[in-house]
């Protein structure tokens, strides 16, 4: 069967339009631009020409509901390490490419009136032929950009095959694949929770996708959300 896909010539973020219209399972949201991208924890997440999506779905819909970031992430390695790029992720949804990072992934929740996660979006953003000087300053530092020749609607596509296939697989089996591209585990982190800059190793990721380190002799399980991390 088909999939629905909405394509837009700018938009202000493919999250917020998937969030407000989004109503078939599996329907997508894509520009080559946004004005207003959203990243993790309130940031702001810079557009300026590149590839970014949003998938909507229905959470009774799905198979397995859970992990749906790092679904995701497994999905944009799979895909980018197929057309011969070397990447890596930095926990919990940053891809990287040589240190920089190429991808980022945003996902959001709707809920009814009881509370009930009813709705689910995420969203996808991939640095393939961005400008390097349209990015300010710091951000141009830190993201990377892969290929101009890149096809663009060929890797959605791909990502999007990829995805269809990774939500119907039991969550352990994914956590294994995700555990193979981190780039995070055994080095010093640096991460900060509740505005206050902590150190510790990364050791593990449990079966829920949370980052297990050891700070100062003591285990601590990260939760996404909360937490930022430097290498
Ligand atoms: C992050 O790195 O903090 C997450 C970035 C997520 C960006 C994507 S681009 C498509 C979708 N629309 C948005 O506004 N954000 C996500």
């Amino acid at each position: 069967h088909g999939i629905e896909i909405n394509c837009f010539k700018e938009i202000d973020s493919t999250n917020d339009e998937a969030k407000k219209n989004g109503k078939n399972h599996f329907s997508i949201f894509v520009a080559p631009k946004q004005s207003d991208g959203k990243g993790r924890c309130g940031r702001k997440f810079e557009s300026p020409g590149g590839l970014y999506f949003s998938i909507f779905l229905k959470k009774d819909e799905l198979v397995f509901a859970d992990i749906l970031t790092i679904r995701a992430v497994v999905a944009v390695v799979r895909v980018l390490k197929n057309i011969g790029l070397e990447v890596g992720v930095k926990w919990v949804n940053d891809v990287f490419i040589d240190n920089k990072k190429v991808c980022g992934i945003l996902t959001e929740s709707l809920i009814n009136m009881y509370g009930d996660i009813t709705d689910i979006v995420v969203g996808i953003g991939i640095n393939i032929g961005t400008d390097q000087s349209k990015f300010s300053k710091e951000v141009r530092s830190v993201a990377g950009v892969i290929g101009d020749g890149i096809d663009k609607n060929l890797i959605v596509a791909k990502i999007l095959n990829e995805l269809s296939d990774i939500f119907k697989i039991e969550r352990g089996i994914i956590i294994d694949e995700y555990k193979s591209y981190l780039i995070v585990l055994n080095k010093k982190i640096y991460y900060s929770i509740d505005g206050s800059i902590k150190e510790g190793l990364a050791l593990d990721i449990d079966e829920n996708g949370s980052l297990v380190i050891l700070e100062n002799e003591k285990i601590r399980k990260l939760s996404y959300g909360d937490v930022s991390i430097k290498l």
